[in-house]
Protein backbone atom coordinates (compact mmCIF):
# COMPACT_ATOMS: atom_id res chain seq x y z
CA UNK A 1 0.00 0.00 0.00
CA UNK A 2 1.23 3.70 -0.57
CA UNK A 3 1.56 5.92 2.05
CA UNK A 4 -0.43 8.40 1.96
CA UNK A 5 0.39 12.07 2.65
CA UNK A 6 -1.74 15.45 3.07
CA UNK A 7 0.34 18.53 2.10
CA UNK A 8 -0.66 22.10 3.80
CA UNK A 9 -0.21 24.70 1.97
CA UNK A 10 -1.11 28.89 2.31
CA UNK A 11 0.70 30.28 -0.87
CA UNK A 12 2.81 29.62 -4.13
CA UNK A 13 3.16 26.45 -3.57
CA UNK A 14 7.03 25.52 -5.16
CA UNK A 15 7.68 23.21 -2.40
CA UNK A 16 4.22 21.31 -3.31
CA UNK A 17 5.79 20.72 -6.07
CA UNK A 18 8.84 19.49 -5.34
CA UNK A 19 7.12 16.87 -3.36
CA UNK A 20 5.03 15.92 -6.60
CA UNK A 21 7.63 15.85 -8.99
CA UNK A 22 9.45 13.78 -6.30
CA UNK A 23 6.29 11.19 -5.68
CA UNK A 24 6.38 11.03 -9.46
CA UNK A 25 10.45 10.05 -9.66
CA UNK A 26 10.14 7.84 -7.26
CA UNK A 27 12.70 10.04 -5.26
CA UNK A 28 9.65 10.01 -2.19
CA UNK A 29 9.22 5.97 -2.83
CA UNK A 30 5.54 4.27 -3.08
CA UNK A 31 3.69 7.51 -1.24
CA UNK A 32 0.42 9.35 -3.06
CA UNK A 33 0.01 12.68 -1.95
CA UNK A 34 -3.83 12.16 -1.54
CA UNK A 35 -5.11 15.67 -0.97
CA UNK A 36 -3.70 19.19 -0.65
CA UNK A 37 -4.96 21.46 2.12
CA UNK A 38 -5.20 25.34 2.33
CA UNK A 39 -6.38 27.94 4.95
CA UNK A 40 -6.06 30.34 2.03
CA UNK A 41 -9.19 30.22 -0.83
CA UNK A 42 -7.07 32.07 -3.12
CA UNK A 43 -3.82 29.91 -2.68
CA UNK A 44 -1.98 28.93 -6.16
CA UNK A 45 -0.70 26.23 -4.52
CA UNK A 46 -4.71 24.82 -4.98
CA UNK A 47 -4.40 25.04 -8.55
CA UNK A 48 -1.52 23.22 -8.64
CA UNK A 49 -2.75 20.38 -6.89
CA UNK A 50 -6.28 20.47 -8.92
CA UNK A 51 -4.31 20.33 -11.98
CA UNK A 52 -2.42 17.50 -10.89
CA UNK A 53 -5.53 15.47 -10.02
CA UNK A 54 -5.34 15.65 -6.72
CA UNK A 55 -8.30 16.48 -4.42
CA UNK A 56 -7.94 19.93 -2.67
CA UNK A 57 -9.66 21.33 0.36
CA UNK A 58 -10.07 25.13 2.01
CA UNK A 59 -10.59 25.76 5.62
CA UNK A 60 -10.35 29.39 5.96
CA UNK A 61 -8.67 30.63 8.69
CA UNK A 62 -10.74 33.83 8.72
CA UNK A 63 -14.09 31.98 9.18
CA UNK A 64 -13.18 30.89 13.10
CA UNK A 65 -13.22 32.69 15.81
CA UNK A 66 -10.33 31.12 17.55
CA UNK A 67 -7.48 29.24 16.84
CA UNK A 68 -8.67 25.51 18.46
CA UNK A 69 -11.89 26.13 16.45
CA UNK A 70 -9.93 26.53 13.06
CA UNK A 71 -7.61 23.32 14.29
CA UNK A 72 -10.51 21.08 14.34
CA UNK A 73 -11.61 21.50 11.50
CA UNK A 74 -8.39 21.34 9.71
CA UNK A 75 -8.11 18.37 11.65
CA UNK A 76 -10.97 16.67 10.57
CA UNK A 77 -10.79 17.70 7.08
CA UNK A 78 -7.02 16.06 7.48
CA UNK A 79 -7.97 13.09 8.89
CA UNK A 80 -11.07 12.38 6.29
CA UNK A 81 -7.97 11.42 3.95
CA UNK A 82 -6.27 9.13 6.75
CA UNK A 83 -2.85 10.33 6.11
CA UNK A 84 -0.11 8.44 7.17
CA UNK A 85 1.70 11.69 7.11
CA UNK A 86 1.38 15.26 7.18
CA UNK A 87 3.74 17.72 5.23
CA UNK A 88 3.40 21.57 5.72
CA UNK A 89 4.67 23.61 3.12
CA UNK A 90 4.54 27.05 3.20
CA UNK A 91 1.51 26.68 5.51
CA UNK A 92 1.39 30.25 6.87
CA UNK A 93 -0.76 29.29 10.19
CA UNK A 94 0.43 28.95 14.02
CA UNK A 95 -0.91 25.51 15.57
CA UNK A 96 -2.26 25.08 18.85
CA UNK A 97 -0.36 22.06 20.66
CA UNK A 98 -3.16 19.90 21.05
CA UNK A 99 -3.01 19.64 17.40
CA UNK A 100 0.57 19.36 16.89
CA UNK A 101 0.60 16.35 19.36
CA UNK A 102 -2.12 14.84 17.41
CA UNK A 103 0.18 14.24 14.51
CA UNK A 104 3.46 14.15 16.41
CA UNK A 105 6.13 12.14 15.17
CA UNK A 106 3.89 12.36 11.81
CA UNK A 107 4.28 15.77 10.68
CA UNK A 108 7.13 17.78 9.22
CA UNK A 109 7.74 21.32 8.18
CA UNK A 110 10.13 23.26 5.98
CA UNK A 111 11.44 26.60 7.24
CA UNK A 112 13.20 29.15 5.68
CA UNK A 113 16.13 29.47 8.10
CA UNK A 114 18.95 27.50 9.45
CA UNK A 115 17.36 27.07 13.11
CA UNK A 116 17.16 28.08 15.36
CA UNK A 117 18.20 30.94 13.85
CA UNK A 118 15.50 33.62 12.97
CA UNK A 119 12.47 31.57 13.48
CA UNK A 120 9.01 32.71 12.11
CA UNK A 121 8.71 35.45 9.75
CA UNK A 122 10.86 37.44 7.25
CA UNK A 123 13.87 35.00 7.53
CA UNK A 124 15.98 36.34 4.78
CA UNK A 125 15.76 40.38 6.01
CA UNK A 126 16.66 38.88 9.47
CA UNK A 127 19.73 37.23 8.08
CA UNK A 128 20.69 40.23 5.77
CA UNK A 129 20.36 43.00 8.95
CA UNK A 130 22.51 40.33 11.11
CA UNK A 131 25.35 39.99 8.63
CA UNK A 132 25.09 36.43 8.81
CA UNK A 133 27.48 34.46 6.26
CA UNK A 134 25.61 31.12 6.04
CA UNK A 135 21.72 31.06 5.59
CA UNK A 136 19.39 28.05 4.44
CA UNK A 137 16.75 25.96 5.20
CA UNK A 138 15.33 23.43 7.49
CA UNK A 139 13.05 20.70 7.80
CA UNK A 140 11.42 19.52 11.15
CA UNK A 141 9.22 17.82 12.76
CA UNK A 142 6.35 20.10 14.14
CA UNK A 143 5.75 20.28 17.99
CA UNK A 144 3.82 22.65 19.76
CA UNK A 145 6.60 25.03 20.17
CA UNK A 146 6.67 27.11 16.79
CA UNK A 147 9.81 26.34 14.56
CA UNK A 148 11.76 24.57 17.47
CA UNK A 149 10.90 20.94 16.59
CA UNK A 150 13.30 18.36 16.33
CA UNK A 151 15.62 19.38 13.27
CA UNK A 152 16.05 16.10 10.76
CA UNK A 153 17.96 18.13 8.17
CA UNK A 154 19.29 21.17 7.19
CA UNK A 155 21.01 22.65 3.94
CA UNK A 156 23.30 26.04 3.89
CA UNK A 157 23.71 28.24 1.40
CA UNK A 158 26.34 31.59 1.29
CA UNK A 159 24.96 34.68 1.71
CA UNK A 160 27.16 37.26 -0.80
CA UNK A 161 27.98 40.78 -0.33
CA UNK A 162 25.48 41.90 -3.47
CA UNK A 163 22.50 39.95 -1.86
CA UNK A 164 19.10 41.15 -1.24
CA UNK A 165 16.49 39.89 0.11
CA UNK A 166 15.15 38.11 -3.44
CA UNK A 167 18.29 36.89 -4.49
CA UNK A 168 18.77 35.47 -1.11
CA UNK A 169 14.94 34.10 -0.94
CA UNK A 170 15.86 32.57 -4.74
CA UNK A 171 18.50 30.93 -2.99
CA UNK A 172 17.15 29.52 -0.44
CA UNK A 173 14.24 28.23 -1.81
CA UNK A 174 16.44 26.29 -4.44
CA UNK A 175 17.43 24.43 -0.92
CA UNK A 176 14.38 23.89 0.41
CA UNK A 177 13.86 22.05 -3.29
CA UNK A 178 16.57 19.47 -2.54
CA UNK A 179 16.14 18.73 1.09
CA UNK A 180 12.37 18.61 1.73
CA UNK A 181 11.83 15.62 -0.72
CA UNK A 182 14.71 14.28 0.91
CA UNK A 183 13.35 14.03 4.19
CA UNK A 184 10.01 13.04 3.20
CA UNK A 185 11.52 10.01 1.65
CA UNK A 186 13.40 9.01 4.84
CA UNK A 187 10.11 9.36 6.37
CA UNK A 188 7.91 7.93 4.41
CA UNK A 189 10.57 5.16 4.27
CA UNK A 190 10.51 4.28 7.73
CA UNK A 191 14.19 5.62 7.86
CA UNK A 192 12.97 8.60 9.53
CA UNK A 193 11.88 8.46 13.48
CA UNK A 194 11.15 11.08 16.30
CA UNK A 195 11.51 8.99 19.53
CA UNK A 196 11.26 10.83 22.95
CA UNK A 197 12.04 14.36 20.98
CA UNK A 198 15.28 12.82 19.67
CA UNK A 199 15.70 12.57 15.47
CA UNK A 200 16.67 9.14 14.19
CA UNK A 201 17.98 8.58 10.60
CA UNK A 202 18.69 4.97 9.94
CA UNK A 203 22.22 5.12 8.27
CA UNK A 204 23.06 8.28 9.58
CA UNK A 205 25.67 7.18 12.12
CA UNK A 206 27.12 4.74 9.64
CA UNK A 207 27.92 7.62 7.12
CA UNK A 208 25.19 5.78 4.29
CA UNK A 209 23.66 9.41 4.09
CA UNK A 210 23.46 13.06 5.43
CA UNK A 211 21.22 15.31 6.92
CA UNK A 212 23.73 18.50 6.19
CA UNK A 213 23.58 19.84 2.95
CA UNK A 214 25.03 23.12 1.28
CA UNK A 215 26.11 24.06 -2.40
CA UNK A 216 27.61 20.80 -4.09
CA UNK A 217 26.71 17.89 -1.41
CA UNK A 218 25.65 14.59 -3.81
CA UNK A 219 22.26 14.35 -2.91
C1 LIG B 1 8.90 28.72 1.70
O1 LIG B 1 10.02 29.56 1.78
C2 LIG B 1 8.70 28.01 3.01
O2 LIG B 1 9.90 27.62 3.61
C3 LIG B 1 8.02 29.07 3.83
O3 LIG B 1 7.12 29.66 2.95
C4 LIG B 1 7.61 29.54 1.63
C5 LIG B 1 6.56 28.83 0.85
O4 LIG B 1 6.88 28.74 -0.52
N1 LIG B 1 7.44 28.52 5.03
P1 LIG B 1 6.06 27.79 -1.48
O5 LIG B 1 4.57 28.07 -1.26
O6 LIG B 1 6.40 26.38 -1.15
O7 LIG B 1 6.49 28.18 -2.85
Amino acid sequence: MPKRLVVLVSGRGSNLQAILSACASGQIPATEVVAVISNRPQAPALALATAAGIPVRCVDHRRFGDRSSFDAALRAQINDFAPDHVALAGFMRRLTPEFAQHYEGRMVNIHPSLLPAFPGLHTHAQALAEGVKLHGATVHFVTADLDAGPIIVQGAVPVLAQDNVDSLAARVLAMEHRIYPQAIAWLVSGRLRMEQGKVTIDGEKAGELSPCIWPGTED
